[in-house]
């Protein structure tokens, strides 16, 4: 958006000073802030010699002001420039208009495939918040590489194989139930893996029963896995559910299960290259201790393969599949060794896509739990965060009276709530669950960012005029207007930086910052109740300000409320 006034200084600079105009153009950035200016040129940057100070000096005097470009000063090694607000906002606020909820996006990614691999829950095992962060940071991170073009796939890698499912089905012989599994598949597996875990504590005769179940379903015994496959998909099914609930769509459930025949092929893999160690009681390894990685076991003793042994087969399961140019894993940190050995591992296999695999990591969640005591199951959190948000929103009856769905408008910000108060810092950041401060409508939380848009939306409702992008936007030369507009024209580099870090407390840092330009400007730039031009003028920042909000919130994987 800057570019047009960033060229035309340059040119200008380059004449001035004798410095090439490419030289002059990377020198030029966006202040931190706007206080000194619109632009900053570092003069030590351009390496003229002598005394920056001096020079910017000198520079800021000879600068002949333009249409686009009315002013500088130089303070410090800095020349600042002013530009013209008006024809900032003209193309900041017409190109949001012409593009609307793809404001900001690119075609970076034309014709380049991505996996995304997230959640991957374990089947049977408790959904913990480790699975929420992958659930959300992931779903982020695939709507960002769509927002940039890329042909991205959304794939779920489940834990859905091993000898504990040996375990469940021994447990469910014993303590299942044919209902509670059709009511609810993840919580009532759940219940019978607590009970016959505690059943093979008293009888360690229960492990060699569920060994030999798992050896029948590795050896493809039919009736051994129509259970397995029950439990599966109906779990699969209750899955979907919460993740709908959440927004969120896979395009593959895969999971361990499913690698198959790929474990033989990376096993023999393996062998060709010269990378299979056996130890001495039989047992297979692959040694990484010249790459400080020790060694990965991928075969016990009894010939049972190991989860690095199923996510080898995957990767060349996936790439013959998928034909990927990036593969992401956005797995715990808790697995950075683990999937350094994995990267490692593929990469002495000297497959080509080995430096094409990604992991996204992320810290933990430290004091989560609901009133029940500590948290099991996802839905639980989401229940507990929406009738919390659910009471709130009943203090305000005024207000309440006019939400049509309050049930769903409470769900979904308990949702923004968790969301966002996970996603507001470094994604490696280990940070502490507080429901009072996420779900707080002040200070910077999910619910104050949807009360930011939902605000806007009820001024758009409220207000005499309609959205008119030919309207006049010279009149909006207030600072808080141009902080606004500043900030909304610098969303398209949000989103560029965000595809390269895909950290994204970028975007809910950027979105802080601008919900609260909106708040400052909200007192002092009325539209009810003024001028037709200049309530245009206004109504169509506004209006801009939450296209952009609408855009982030819905990239962040939450649904904009237009009532709360
Ligand atoms: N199911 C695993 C767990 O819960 C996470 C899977 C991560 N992805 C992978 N390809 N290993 O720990």
């Amino acid at each position: 958006m800057f570019e047009n006034f960033k060229s035309e200084i340059a040119k200008q600079i380059s004449a001035l000073s004798g410095v090439a105009a490419e030289t002059v153009e990377p020198a030029i950035g966006l202040p931190s802030d706007t206080v000194h200016g619109d632009l900053a040129l570092t003069v030590p940057r351009l390496r003229m010699g002598g005394n920056p100070v001096k020079a910017a000096q000198s520079l800021a005097e000879q600068f002949q002001p333009t249409e686009a470009v009315i002013g500088a000063v130089a303070t410090g090694p800095y020349v600042n420039f002013r530009i013209n607000r008006a024809t900032l906002a003209r193309s900041v606020l017409g190109a949001v208009h012409a593009t609307g909820s793809k404001y900001g996006w690119t075609n970076d990614g034309a014709g380049k495939r991505v996996i995304v691999e997230f959640s991957s829950p374990n089947i049977a095992k408790t959904f913990h918040v480790g699975h929420l962060r992958s659930t959300i940071i992931g779903n982020f991170i695939y709507n960002l590489h769509k927002a940039h073009g890329w042909d991205a796939v959304a794939m779920n890698y489940l834990g859905d194989w091993g000898k504990q499912y040996g375990l469940l089905a021994v447990g469910f012989e014993r303590h299942g139930s044919e209902e509670e599994l059709a009511a609810d598949a993840i919580s009532h597996l759940f219940d019978v893996y607590v009970k016959i875990n505690a059943d093979a504590e008293q009888d360690p005769a229960v492990h060699d029963e569920a060994r030999a179940y798992f050896k029948r379903m590795e050896d493809g015994d039919e009736a051994a896995l129509a259970l397995w496959q029950r439990f599966r998909t109906m779990s699969i099914q209750k899955y979907k559910a919460i993740y709908a609930r959440l927004g969120i769509h896979f395009d593959v459930y895969s999971g361990e299960s499913q690698v198959g025949e790929g474990v033989t092929r990376a096993m023999s893999m393996l062998q060709e290259a010269g990378l299979l160690q056996e130890d001495d009681l039989g047992g297979k390894y692959v040694d990484l201790s010249a790459h400080r990685l020790d060694k990965a076991v991928v075969q016990k003793t009894d010939g049972a393969t190991l989860y690095i042994t199923r996510d080898l087969g995957a990767a060349i399961q996936r790439h013959e599949l998928y034909n990927f140019d990036k593969a992401i894993y956005v797995v715990a940190t808790q697995q950075d060794y683990y999937l350094k050995q994995l990267f490692k591992t593929l990469e002495l296999l000297g497959l080509p896509y080995a430096d094409r695999l990604q992991h996204i990591n992320y810290g933990m969640v430290e004091g989560m739990s609901t009133r029940k005591g500590t948290v099991v199951f996802l839905e639980d959190l989401l229940n507990e965060s929406q009738s919390k948000m659910h009471e709130v929103m009943r203090a305000n009856q005024d207000k309440y009276q006019d939400v049509t769905d309050p049930e769903h408008i409470a769900d979904v910000i308990g949702m923004s709530a968790i969301i966002i108060q996970d996603m507001s810092a470094k994604r490696i950041k280990d940070y502490d669950f507080n429901w009072d401060r996420m779900l707080s409508t002040e200070g910077d939380t999910g619910p104050y960012l949807q009360y930011a848009h939902a605000r806007l939306c009820s001024l758009e409702r409220k207000v005499h005029v309609k959205v008119n992008p030919g309207a006049d936007v010279s009149l909006l030369t207030e600072d808080v207007a141009h902080r606004v507009i500043t900030l909304i024209s610098r969303y398209p580099d949000v989103l560029a930086t965000a595809i390269n870090t895909l950290e994204p407390c970028s975007i809910v840092q950027y979105l802080f910052k601008l919900s609260h330009a909106i708040s400052s400007a909200w007192d002092s730039l009325k539209v009810l109740d003024q001028p037709e031009d200049v309530a245009e003028a206004r109504l169509l920042m506004y209006w801009s300000a939450r296209a952009v909000l609408s855009n982030a919130l819905t990239l962040l994987g939450l649904e904009p409320v237009e009532r709360m």
